[in-house]
């Protein structure tokens, strides 16, 4: 699949990552639909963005309000070719070990990681299978596959995250639909800083050098399926 002329949907890419895939999918000409809470920082990387193609942009929780944006992406482009589920809630911090965790807070961690990216998919889902064709990229973590102390909640979530995109996936066998997860590495961005508040993390990558991958994904990729750690798949995928 090309990017160019396609519709692409992308969680949480008012900053970080999520602003970085937009800005490399919008360099191959796709076509954006972007959503975030925060509707000024949504808004100015809706302005950025829209120099170099069309963008709708909602401020929306995407635990919340995954309908509205599918029905908005639909109204405004017609369909969505490729959903990318970035948007992601750490939970508390710092983070508690699993024996003190708050564990009422880990229905929001879940609502946020794993039901809202199911949620999306089963709505794009339809058209896509119609189609024949359609890209699921969902963002992970080497959490959801390690045990680090400390990085249980979140951990879990996203190794339930990664358990539903392989199953999604050997449902979705011989429909053209592909589904990918990738853990995008360390990187300096905000939620990191939310994990570990009061370290420098300036040495850490930035986001945008885990973005390409995004792209390779779409364009390279035919795997029905794939596990990608995207800084390490210059020429993997
Ligand atoms: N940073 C790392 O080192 C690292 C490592 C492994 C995996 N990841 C994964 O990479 C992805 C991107 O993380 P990041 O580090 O780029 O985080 P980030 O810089 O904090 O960006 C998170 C984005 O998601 C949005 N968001 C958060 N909760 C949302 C919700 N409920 N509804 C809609 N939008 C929401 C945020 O905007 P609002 O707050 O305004 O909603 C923001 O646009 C996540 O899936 C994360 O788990 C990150």
């Amino acid at each position: 699949m090309r990017l160019e002329n396609t519709v692409a949907l992308i969680t949480g890419a008012s900053r970080g990552l999520g602003l970085e895939i937009a800005r490399e999918y919008a360099a191959k000409g796709a076509r954006l639909v972007i959503a975030a809470r925060g509707a000024e920082a949504l808004d100015a990387a809706a302005h950025s963005l829209r120099e170099g193609t069309e963008v709708e942009a909602l401020a929306l929780d995407v635990s919340q309000d995954a309908e509205r944006l599918v029905h908005a992406a639909v109204s405004r482009f017609g369909r969505v070719d490729v959903l990318v589920n970035n948007a992601s809630e750490l939970g508390p911090s710092p983070m508690p070990a699993l024996e003190d965790y708050p564990w009422q807070e880990l229905e929001r961690v879940l609502r946020v990681n794993v039901l809202a990216p199911l949620h999306l998919a089963q709505l794009v889902l339809p058209a896509m299978r119609e189609r024949g064709s359609g890209v699921i990229i969902n963002v992970s973590s080497d959490a959801g596959v390690e045990a680090y102390p400390g990085w249980g909640g979140y951990g879990a979530s996203k190794a339930a995250l990664e358990h539903l995109s392989r199953t999604l996936a050997a449902e979705l066998e011989g429909s053209g639909v592909r589904v990918y997860t990738v853990d995008p590495g360390d990187m300096n961005t905000e939620m990191h800083q939310l994990a570990e508040p009061g370290e420098d993390l300036s040495g850490l990558p930035e986001p945008r050098a885990a973005a390409p991958a995004f792209v390779r994904l779409v364009e390279e990729e035919t795997a029905a399926f794939r596990r990608v750690k995207a800084q390490e798949t210059a020429t993997a995928v």
